[in-house]
């Protein structure tokens, strides 16, 4: 099931007005749409579970970030909250129990000097298998020194932009090296992030994550799995670190919108051990999430 919501534009001002649900089986961009023809755009995915949409208030905060570093026009958070909303509605009416919402804002037509927008709701694969027996990675190097965001913002390290060409071939070179997914490392040695995913490890009894500022997604799983974990009685950091780090740790992570928490289970063709019991509590408390 695939719900569509565009979202309407004041012509003068460039300003979101509203939502309009509309046929998910129509046709709906222009060919000269700069998300089409340059990936000149942002988005988020959120997850919808059980008919809540998890972490949505994150997911606007991140968005609108994602815009400031592209000189995009402020997402009005009420617009798309409510756009976001109405597909959650229609997908948990039609009986979807997991699903995921994606919503874009794109620079527009070229020359219209107008944005485009939409959101798209559809069911979510089955990670079941990734969630409990984990997934295989490779580091690969992602060509970029950690303090890229600092020295060089026009590479846009750090925004969640539609340019994911490269994160996609990536997953194929995974693929390649008969892996499942990547971690990215800096051209200088510091671990990074996944093409679509936070790094979290078991480190010392506390639970790490990849300093944010090292032109790295800020993960709203990972902000809400922390925020579990504090509760929990975990100690949680931001750290700079290395495949040392890794190496040691007790356990790994990549955690994700739609597939939540997914255990590492070998790094470079190296098996590692998964901590399925904890493991499933984290998924479980992600579950439960009430927003
Ligand atoms: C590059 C990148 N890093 C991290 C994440 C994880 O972010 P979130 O937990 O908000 O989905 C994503 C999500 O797709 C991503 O694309």
């Amino acid at each position: 099931m695939n719900v569509v919501a565009l979202i309407d534009f004041d012509a003068a001002t460039g300003a979101a007005t509203g939502h309009r649900l509309v046929d998910a089986d129509a046709p709906h961009l222009r060919v000269t749409d700069l998300a089409a023809t340059r990936g000149d755009g942002i988005f988020e995915t959120a997850s919808l579970v059980a008919g809540r949409v998890q972490a949505l208030e994150a997911h606007l905060v991140r968005f609108q970030q994602s815009a400031r570093m592209l000189d995009l026009p402020d997402p009005d958070a009420d617009v798309w909250r409510a756009a976001v909303l109405a597909i959650a509605e229609a997908l948990t009416a039609g009986g979807v129990e997991e699903g995921s919402i994606k919503f874009v804002l794109t620079r527009g037509v070229e020359g219209a000097g107008i944005p485009t927008g939409w959101a798209f709701g559809t069911v979510s694969p089955d990670f079941t298998a990734d969630r409990t027996q984990g997934v295989r990675i490779v580091l690969l190097d992602r060509g970029y020194r950690h303090d890229v965001a600092e020295t060089s913002p026009w590479l846009l390290a750090g925004a969640k932009t539609l340019s994911y060409a490269v994160n996609r071939a990536a997953v194929r070179e995974a693929a390649r090296r008969g892996a499942d997914d990547v971690l990215f490392v800096s051209s200088d040695g510091y671990l990074l992030e996944g093409p679509t995913s936070t790094l979290v490890l078991r480190l010392d009894a506390r639970l790490v994550t990849p300093r944010v500022d090292i032109g790295i997604l800020a993960g709203t799983t990972q902000g809400d799995l922390f925020t579990w974990a504090e509760q929990e009685g975990f100690a949680t950091s931001y750290e700079l670190l290395t495949p040392a780090d890794l190496d040691r740790a007790e356990a790994a992570w990549l955690v994700s919108s739609v597939r939540h928490v997914a255990p590492v289970r070998a790094v470079d063709g190296v098996p590692r051990t998964v901590d399925a019991e904890l493991t499933a509590r984290m998924n479980a408390a992600l579950d439960a999430r009430t927003r």
